[in-house]
């Protein structure tokens, strides 16, 4: 871990990223040995962000298949995995996990750091076939303060609603990191205007490659709290990217010196959005 706490304050920088791959379905050791190589291209990262439902794949054939590729909290090979690489690589990471708790499947994201797992959140919006297996995320919208800065977690669909954006921010994320499987072409554009919206620091970390006939669209992506893309990865390849970012423009909720992006909100007006 290197974040860097400058001696003036006014920077406060932290190395984050996202690792881009194919998850094979069905084929947990293959996706844990394909994560390990690319975190030894992330060692001296502090955030890393992992793509959605990294330890199984996708597109369940079935029922039966997604229940037998789950895994539980407390006995994971997966997490016991990532607590590891956490540990040895003195980092904090954000995966998708495909989580089976008393019979219930649902579609997580952990957030794993140096002492192991940290929190949890569970997808709120599911897309498609993901009706057929999941549960609705019952942990609601957490933030987690991990000391060197706050993280929120979405997951893929959740992309659509900016609602969710919105609350982590108001819950004072600085990072929304977004594991993803992404599918419809034009979702990443909705990352960075999230992020210009409610001045966050978003990392979509998507998958790629076609599986049982749904093609992902990689193309992970990091923006920052004035909407500009920091980095973009391809369509079809792995790869590991890392940047540098002051968290400072995210806790700065200014617009101008007479606008705020919390302050001047009327949520009085409204009240439709919660009906
Ligand atoms: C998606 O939510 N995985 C498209």
């Amino acid at each position: 871990m290197n974040s860097i706490l400058s001696a003036n304050s006014q920077t406060q920088i932290v190395k984050t990223g996202f690792l881009q791959f194919e998850p094979i379905l069905g084929k947990p050791k293959n996706n844990i040995a394909r994560i390990e190589s690319q975190l030894l291209q992330a060692a001296d990262a502090d955030l890393i962000v992992i793509p959605e439902l990294a330890n199984s794949g996708y597109n369940f054939e079935s029922k039966e298949q997604a229940i037998q590729l789950a895994e539980s909290v407390d006995n994971s090979p997966f997490l016991n995995f990532l607590s590891e690489q956490a540990k040895k690589l003195n980092i904090y990471i954000v995966s998708g996990f495909h989580e089976i708790e008393k019979d219930l499947l649902y579609n997580t994201s952990v957030l794993v750091g140096p002492n192991g797992l940290i929190g949890k959140y569970r997808k709120t919006h599911l897309f498609m076939n993901e009706f057929d297996f999941f549960e609705k995320g019952n942990l609601g919208l957490p933030v987690f303060d991990i000391g060197i800065c706050k993280i929120g977690m979405l997951i893929c669909f959740d992309w659509v609603f900016p609602e969710v954006w919105r609350i982590l921010a108001l819950k004072g994320a600085d990072i929304i990191c977004h594991p993803s499987n992404l599918v419809l072409p034009y979702a990443q554009q909705a990352v960075p205007v999230h992020g210009l919206i409610n001045k966050t620091f978003n990392i979509t970390a998507n998958r790629y490659g076609t599986e049982r006939g749904v093609t992902f669209s990689g193309q992970s992506i990091i923006s920052n709290p004035t909407g500009e893309t920091l980095v973009k990865a391809s369509s079809d390849n792995d790869e590991v990217s890392i940047v540098h970012i002051n968290l400072n423009k995210a806790r700065n909720k200014n617009i101008t010196e007479r606008n705020h992006v919390f302050n001047d909100r009327f949520p009085k007006d409204y009240f439709e959005i919660i009906k």
